[in-house]
């Protein structure tokens, strides 16, 4: 795809990497609309961004997700590629996990990117791509975040038969599998203490293989531990 005038809307892009990724698209000539939950921080972006079309969502409203699609269509004239960066993390273990914190690790992280994809799709030209940040977890089930992992898995698997059903229109669906990166997402936790992390991942260097992906289309981007890189596949 190119990026140069392709209109993206960007879901969570009140958050670190989706703020990132939505600069770095404005960055290369794409026009973007733009969804948080923070509707101060959400402003703030929009207008550093030159007035982009932006709109609040709480993703756990499906009403809310499927209405900010028709936003960012009417306010971008239509829509080549949806990114989705929200994402909530919980820890603890998972015979004592919160029913309601499952519930909304679910919601944000599962269901409201398909929903959000399904609303986007029939405006998506053949060639349009859909990235979906999932995380290293979805292969590598982690201790102390089994539903966190276990949501992300689900987006994972998701993706995949998405993207073996969509191959006739060439959509691009990327599954964005990243390893821990410091952006301060584990202190925002819904509960419990984050367990020893490894150091965090180059926050650029993630940014810069979604714009590749988006670019050169790609099934995946994951993280190669023994050259401790991500990769694009
Ligand atoms: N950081 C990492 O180590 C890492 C690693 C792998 C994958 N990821 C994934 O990357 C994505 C972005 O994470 P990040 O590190 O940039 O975290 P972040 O800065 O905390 O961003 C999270 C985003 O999710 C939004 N969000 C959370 N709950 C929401 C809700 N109910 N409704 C609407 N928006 C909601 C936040 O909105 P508000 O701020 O407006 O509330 C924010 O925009 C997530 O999917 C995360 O799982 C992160």
């Amino acid at each position: 795809m190119e990026l140069a005038g392709a209109r993206v809307l960007v879901a969570g892009a009140t958050g670190v990497l989706g703020g990132e990724l939505a600069r770095a698209l404005d960055g290369a000539g794409a026009r973007v609309a733009l969804t948080g939950r923070d509707g101060g921080a959400l402003r703030a972006l929009a207008g550093e961004l030159g007035g982009v079309p932006a709109v609040v969502v709480d993703a756990v409203d499906v009403e809310a997700v499927r209405a900010a699609v028709d936003v960012a269509v009417a306010g971008l004239g239509g829509l080549d590629a949806v990114v989705v960066a929200w994402g909530v993390v919980a820890f603890g273990p998972a015979a004592e996990a919160d029913d309601a914190v499952t519930e909304e690790l679910f919601a944000v992280n599962t269901l409201a990117p398909m929903s959000l994809v399904r609303a986007a799709l029939p405006h998506l030209p053949d060639g349009g791509a859909i990235v979906l940040l999932s995380a290293i977890v979805a292969d590598a089930p982690t201790l102390q975040m089994a539903e966190y992992s276990a949501s992300k898995a689900a987006l994972s698997a998701w993706a995949g038969v998405l993207r073996r059903e969509l191959r006739t229109r060439s959509i691009t669906v990327l599954d964005v599998r990243p390893p821990h990166i410091d952006t301060g997402l584990v202190d925002r936790a819904l509960a419990g203490d984050p367990p020893r992390l490894p150091p965090g991942h180059d926050r650029a260097e993630l940014v810069a293989a979604v714009l590749d992906g988006l670019r050169l289309g790609g099934r995946e981007i994951v993280f190669d531990p023994g050259e401790k890189r991500l990769v694009r596949r």
